[in-house]
């Protein structure tokens, strides 16, 4: 089975104007699209092609030879993931676990923004910020290219795509405006309860 390019979870122009219609076509239509194209391209015919997204991200993460499927498999992970981070009339302020593991990790919503935004600002050219769950404890990270979480066994809870593709038409080398709209703004905090909810049945079975 080839990998397929998942729909959106919402209309192209549903996150305006934070993320307009164009940026988010090309960005699901065309770059999502290649990476997702590519990897196929790269495993038809061989064994990968019989692996799991994750198996062949794990397969691939430490083998130089096979960088290109892993940074086509990382590139449809992390986009497969960016989409239910956001959604229209997103951003507020989390409940439940979730906002008692940020005020415990972060002191706070305000906390973990400015963390947030240091991260995702910070990290030089190409790459991903990340939420993610260490044991009891939350932590953010910063990835290049398409390095994620998962590759070195972390649990991903949220991330912001810092690509220049995500934000440069909507923002130019605004990446700070970019980031602040979509904590403030896009934010799909249930997907976060719903990653935070999974990870802690995982570890209880
Ligand atoms: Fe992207």
């Amino acid at each position: 089975m080839a990998f397929e390019l998942p729909p959106l979870p919402y209309g192209t122009d549903a996150l305006q104007p934070h993320v307009s219609e164009q940026t988010l076509k090309f960005h699901h239509g065309k770059h999502h699209k290649a990476y997702v194209d590519t990897l196929n391209t790269l495993i038809k015919d061989t064994p990968k092609a019989k692996l799991s997204l994750e198996d062949l991200i794990m397969q691939s993460a430490k083998d130089a030879k096979q960088a290109a499927i892993f940074n086509n498999a990382g590139q449809h992970w992390n986009h497969s993931f960016f989409w239910r981070c956001m959604k229209p009339h997103g951003g507020g302020k989390p409940t439940g676990d979730v906002a008692l593991a940020i005020d415990r990790s972060f002191g706070g919503l305000d906390g973990f923004k400015e963390a947030f935004k240091k991260a995702a600002i910070g990290q030089f050219g190409s790459g991903w910020a990340w939420l993610i769950a260490d044991k009891d404890q939350l932590k953010i990270l910063a990835t290049a290219n398409a390095d994620l979480p998962l590759a070195h066994r972390q649990t991903a809870l949220l991330t912001c795509d810092v690509w220049e593709h995500a934000y440069y038409l909507d923002y130019q080398n605004r990446r700070p405006d970019f980031v602040q709209a979509f904590l403030d703004q896009l934010v799909d905090w249930e997907f976060v309860a719903q990653n935070l909810a999974q990870m802690s049945r995982s570890h209880a079975a």
